[in-house]
């Protein structure tokens, strides 16, 4: 009998699982950490692996109507002016004539305060936690985007004329909260957000190129490449993982929100007169792709952004939000981009980024559709979403109930000893088991405490060896959720576990290959 422990999952609990069983630990942690950069370890890697592969799979590999794509990270930096990120990707900054440290105005009035290379500073002068809870959580219910990625936002709040007079009126009397100067800000001013490096080996203006801050913008360059090459009808899609960078002032909530992180970006080219269709698919289609994968419903919310809200370039945007330790954020967003990306990169370049309609015999710019998630930010809600805390025989049970296929480990083989006749058979099992999925090995300490920490790192199943094995050529699979057990023979466990991995309740007799239901065998 289990019973669930009510309100299990923090931010505090999820850091502290993923470092103490390596899913992701800090970057550069021997050098007291690189803010806002995280480092995906041995459990980590595998259960993000997962997450590209359950996308790709089911944008690319299962569909007709879409390609793949991996541009490079660095990009003419044209493409940047004709993005608009050039002018248009800024949080506005104030700098401390004293210490030269750089903030965001609205938090040295409020807190929480982050200077630019520093990471958290702490709350801002004469705001308690407290009150600053109660504030955010004021603005949160006002306007939920504040709680997301786009600095837009941030940038209309601060336009706000009360905002903006606020800090005005105070600046004379707020100290500097890195070096406690008094009144030393310098009215706020607009910085990019991308970071910049030189190409070559001389650091001068001409040679600035930028690390991608979205993957998108090598997808809208290869258009005519990709449609050249693979002769493809409207509606097609071109889909695209990779690196995206961005030089974020207020970093946090672990993983949510960093300096370095991966997008999945599907751009999806359809006739101007059918984007409203495509857009409501795209949303649906993405929702339950995170359904499917086991995201819960409740934690799932669609939220429409309204006209002050949507970015420069998109005519609709819709947020996939999920309920996170910290509150409703954005997963995913799908846009409608219009033409204005092919429209922007025809003016910039001076090449055509037209579609030949051979019905209509016109050229055409097709409208854009967006579905842009992150990978970090999904494998946090997997994560969120799957942990759990339970009493099962007296003793405090963590455990993820990741979906199978997310998993970092599929199996894990357990043998009873470290007896050597039975390490051989396990050892075989192991081998066998590998050529299929990943599988752990372990066979230190009691088969209970082994069974747990597999149910904290999520692996489905468990296969013990045990020494009636050696006799009968059975093993015995335990199942993560249930904790059920069942005896198998070996024979057939390869079969019975890609049963059971595919969500069927089922496993499989030697006997003529049947397979049998385990209830009514
Ligand atoms: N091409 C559109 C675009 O980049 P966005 O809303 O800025 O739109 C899309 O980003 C997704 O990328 C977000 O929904 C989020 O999942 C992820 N993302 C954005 N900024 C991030 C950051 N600093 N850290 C982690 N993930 C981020």
């Amino acid at each position: 009998m289990t019973e669930k422990i009510p309100g299990g999952v923090t931010m505090e609990k999820l850091v502290s699982l993923s470092q103490r069983r390596g899913f992701i630990f800090q970057s550069s942690e021997i050098y007291g950490g690189l803010s806002s950069c995280w480092d995906y370890g041995p459990l980590g890697v595998e259960l993000k692996r997962n997450v590209k592969q359950a996308w790709w799979r089911a944008v690319v590999q299962g569909r007709d109507d879409m390609v793949g794509l991996d541009a490079s990270i660095l990009m003419h930096p044209q493409t940047w002016a004709a993005s608009g990120h050039l002018e248009q990707f800024t949080d506005p900054l104030v700098e401390c004539k004293s210490c030269h440290q750089r903030f965001r105005p609205d938090q040295v009035l409020v807190g929480p305060v982050y200077a630019q290379d520093k990471g958290f500073l702490g709350y801002a002068s004469g705001v308690n936690k407290e009150e600053y809870d109660k504030s955010w959580q004021e603005l949160l219910n006002k306007n939920p985007k504040r709680g997301g990625t786009a600095s837009r936002m941030f940038r209309a709040e601060l336009q706000e004329p009360k905002t903006l007079h606020d800090f005005l009126d105070k600046k004379s009397e707020i100290p500097c909260p890195f070096c406690n100067a008094i009144g030393q800000f310098t009215d706020p001013r607009l910085f990019n957000l991308m970071f910049k490096t030189f190409m070559g080996p001389t650091e001068e203006e001409a040679n600035v190129v930028y690390l991608r801050p979205e993957t998108a913008q090598g997808i809208f360059v290869n258009f005519q490449n990709v449609l050249n090459t693979t002769r493809r009808r409207l509606p097609f899609g071109i889909a695209q993982l990779g690196k995206a960078f961005r030089n974020e002032i207020s970093t946090g909530n672990f993983i949510f929100r960093s300096r370095e992180f991966e997008q999945m970006e599907i751009e999806y080219f359809v006739r101007p007169e059918t984007a409203d269709k495509w857009f409501d698919y795209w949303v649906e289609e993405r929702r339950n792709w995170y359904l499917n994968l086991g995201i819960r419903e409740d934690n799932l919310r669609l939220r429409p952004h309204g006209e002050e809200e949507l970015a420069h370039y998109a005519r609709k945007c819709y947020d996939i939000d999920y309920n996170f330790p910290m509150g409703w954020s954005e997963l995913e967003g799908v846009a409608n981009r219009g033409d204005y990306d092919l429209a922007q990169h025809a003016r910039h370049s001076g090449k055509e980024m037209t579609y030949f309609d051979e019905d209509s015999g016109e050229h055409i710019i097709p409208y854009i559709i967006e579905p842009s998630a992150g990978v970090d930010r999904s494998v946090l809600a997997f994560l969120c979403d799957a942990y759990d805390e339970e009493i099962a025989q007296g003793e405090l049970r963590v455990v993820l109930h990741l979906h199978p296929s997310l998993a970092p480990y599929k199996v894990a083989v357990l043998p009873l000893s470290k007896k050597e006749n039975l390490a051989k058979a396990a050892r075989e099992v192991y081998a066998d088991l590998r050529q299929c999925w990943m599988v752990h090995y372990d066979d230190t300490q009691s088969i209970g405490r082994r069974y747990r920490r597999q149910d904290e790192v999520g692996t489905p199943y468990c296969v013990t060896v045990d020494f009636q094995s050696l006799e009968d050529s059975q093993v015995t699979i335990r199942e993560r959720d249930s904790m059920n057990q069942i005896r198998v023979p070996i024979a057939t466990l390869k079969e019975t576990l890609t049963a059971k991995l595919a969500g069927e309740d089922l496993f499989v007799l030697p006997e003529g290959g049947k397979i049998w239901k385990e209830e009514g065998k």
